[in-house]
């Protein structure tokens, strides 16, 4: 087997390029967005392609929305050999979440290349009814998210985390998704938006933070049942 690649790509040309290849492999990468928005399908076809390089990825599901039928769509034609490479980890809680994420020093080996959490802010959001518990939690998250990105440096693996966020119309008053937003963008090397177009199933992503690229820059593409691909805008 070869030594790890520096990025596992995503496997939509327009996207490799936006990110310079795909998700390094020594770092956090922040997809964050509305509900509907293709991060999962773009998070599943990484875990793809880092197994058809020949490595693990850890994919802790803390929304419960894993699906193999998805997988199996989007691996096509190898899903059989693809899917002993995807582990999936199902926490129940915020705490479980954070347990998962303490253990990845242990379980990941030299054939670890991928470690997805989707999405990291779903238990946190979901526990933070509780009057008082607001700036504990948001410590934990911190925690976790330190936690990875510290993982990712020193064991050269693709942490992904996903985020959902409202869009501003459907904010509440009192929106807590700004102190999350802030605390995943801080530990993210890179941070990319996936926003809905008007048009079904075409998705704008915005890169907003990227080592050595100060300009943000954008691409479009499309949410096929494959997976995400290339969308050619017609002029
Ligand atoms: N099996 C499928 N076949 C075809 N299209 C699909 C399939 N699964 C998902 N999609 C399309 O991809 C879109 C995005 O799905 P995905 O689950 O990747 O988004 P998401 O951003 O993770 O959403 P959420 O925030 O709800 O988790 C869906 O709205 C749907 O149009
Ligand atoms: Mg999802």
């Amino acid at each position: 087997m070869e030594s790890l690649q520096r990025v596992i790509p995503t496997g939509c040309s327009s996207m490799d390029k936006l990110l310079g290849g795909g998700l390094a492999v020594d770092g956090v990468s922040l997809v964050y967005g509305e509900a509907e928005t293709g991060k999962s399908s773009l998070a599943v076809q990484c875990a793809v392609n880092t197994a058809r390089m020949g490595y693990k990825s850890l994919f802790i599901d803390s929304d419960g929305a894993f699906s193999p039928r998805r997988l199996s769509q989007i691996a096509y034609y190898d899903s059989e050999k693809v899917s002993p490479f995807i582990t999936l980890v199902k926490p129940a809680t915020f705490e479980e979440q954070g347990m998962a994420i303490d253990n990845l020093d242990a379980y990941i080996t030299e054939k670890v290349g991928l470690v997805v959490v989707d999405t990291i802010t779903s238990l946190y959001s979901a526990e933070l009814g509780g009057s008082g518990k607001t700036f504990a939690l948001s410590r934990e998250l911190n925690r976790q998210v330190a936690c990875l990105a510290q993982i990712a440096k020193t064991r050269k693996v693709a942490a992904l985390i996903l985020s959902q966020v409202r869009s501003v119309l459907a904010e509440t008053r009192i929106s807590v998704e700004p102190v999350a937003t802030r605390v995943l963008k801080f530990w993210s090397d890179v941070v990319l938006n996936l926003k809905h177009t008007g048009q079904p199933r075409v998705i704008k992503a915005v890169l907003e933070k990227r080592p050595k690229h100060k300009s943000s820059a954008s691409c479009y593409f499309l949410i096929e049942s494959s997976g995400i691909c290339d969308y050619r805008q017609r002029s």
